[in-house]
């Protein structure tokens, strides 16, 4: 969602900052353009070890549990020493506070379907219209078996306070905030774009896995769950007896594919990927079921992305070519970012796509 000053297209900015605010993590990209070209000139990334010690202690949750203060000061830390050049700024808000939905109605026209959603909206949302900011968007049509013709409406929704909420934090960074968009729809655009190929994104994060169905270049599904990086580093404290932080280590270090005598952690790993991975396998059913498309692979990006030996685990796993994603797809790195591309590419794509929407 645009906000005024950069809908109205006075003026168009040549580099913008993709805010990624995670729950235990901020990503910064800065992508800047010229002609039809972007690159990634910077970034920047601040970990909060906080929810370690404290499990409250996330960056935001349902209720945004840090206050304003704490995360607007988060953000001013690493824009400091990120040293960007610009402050203009797109970033998310999360799949939990936000509203994505792919609804199915009749095929009609322009105006039909723009009546038609006005009424879903009112049955989707549990708020009341003046509360929320709105956008849809027609990602595809099919015929049913009694050969209707169904058309598909990605609808979203983002709750009026939680702009205003976002707006104040930038602010208070010294950000110029243009738009706010929901998870999904960023890292579409920053790994897939175009690509007509069917594919199943899954971002892994900290505290949230999320699971996006993509056909054609549109987002025809999604699904969060609670399942995520952090679990594993849970399952591992528990099951080795160490704290969180030494957990968090060896889960790093070891990954799924461990060495001689490490073979306990990834029996430790597994049992919560497989849940992970039952998830996926339900959102494929179902995106193959509703658009009829049948995916071809898997993308893997987020934190999660780069547990080691995970691409071959969920490839066996769900048989269906898994790699991991490429959020540098349109926005390529400088060679002396080269050491940390995969972590750009994977756990930076999310903040690479809102950087991109700068542009559009
Ligand atoms: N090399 C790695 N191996 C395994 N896991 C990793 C690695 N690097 C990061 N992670 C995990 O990725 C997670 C953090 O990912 P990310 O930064 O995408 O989360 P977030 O955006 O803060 O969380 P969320 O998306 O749930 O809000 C953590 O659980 C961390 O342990
Ligand atoms: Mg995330």
């Amino acid at each position: 969602m645009f906000f005024d000053a950069l809908k109205k297209k006075f003026f168009r900015p040549s580099s913008f900052l993709g805010c990624d605010i995670g729950t235990t993590s901020i990503k910064i990209v800065e992508l800047t353009r010229s002609g039809e070209q972007a690159a990634l000139k910077n970034y920047g990334l601040l970990e909060s070890f906080g929810h370690f010690e404290r499990a409250n202690n996330v960056i935001q949750a349902n209720d945004l549990k840090l206050s304003e203060q704490e995360t607007a000061q988060m953000l001013s830390t690493l824009i400091k020493q990120s040293k960007f050049s610009t402050t203009h700024a797109v970033a998310s808000v999360p799949t939990f506070s936000s509203f994505i939905t792919v609804l199915e109605i009749p095929s009609m026209s322009d105006e039909e379907t723009a009546k038609a959603m006005s009424y879903q909206i009112r049955q989707h949302i549990p708020l009341p219209l003046s509360e929320i900011a709105v956008d849809w968007i027609r990602v595809g049509q099919r015929e049913d078996e009694n050969g209707f013709v169904k058309q598909y409406v990605l609808l979203v929704a983002i709750p009026n306070e939680l702009i205003e909420r976002y707006r104040r934090i930038f602010k208070q960074a010294g950000l110029t905030l243009h738009a706010l968009e929901v998870e999904p729809l960023a890292y579409t655009r920053s790994v897939i774009g175009s690509d007509a190929t069917p594919t199943l994104v899954v971002d892994i994060g900290a505290r949230c896995t999320n699971i996006t169905a993509v056909d054609q270049g549109f987002v025809k599904l999604n699904v969060q769950i609670d399942y995520a990086g952090d679990t594993l580093t849970n399952a591992v404290a528990r099951g080795l007896g160490v704290g969180l932080r030494r957990a968090e280590e060896l889960k790093k270090q070891k990954g799924l594919v461990g060495g001689r005598g490490e073979y306990e952690l990834s029996t430790l790993e597994i049992p919560f990927i497989d849940v992970i991975l039952h998830e996926v396998e339900k959102a494929r059913a179902e995106c193959e079921r509703l658009h009829g498309a049948k995916i071809e692979r898997c993308l893997l990006i987020g934190g999660g992305a780069n547990l080691m030996g995970i691409e071959s685990y969920v490839e066996k796993k769900i048989a269906l070519p898994t790699m991991a994603g490429n959020g540098l797809l349109f926005a390529p790195a400088p060679q002396h970012l080269a050491m940390v591309e995969r972590e750009l590419q994977t756990r930076f794509a999310l903040a690479v796509g809102l950087a991109i929407k700068g542009f559009m």
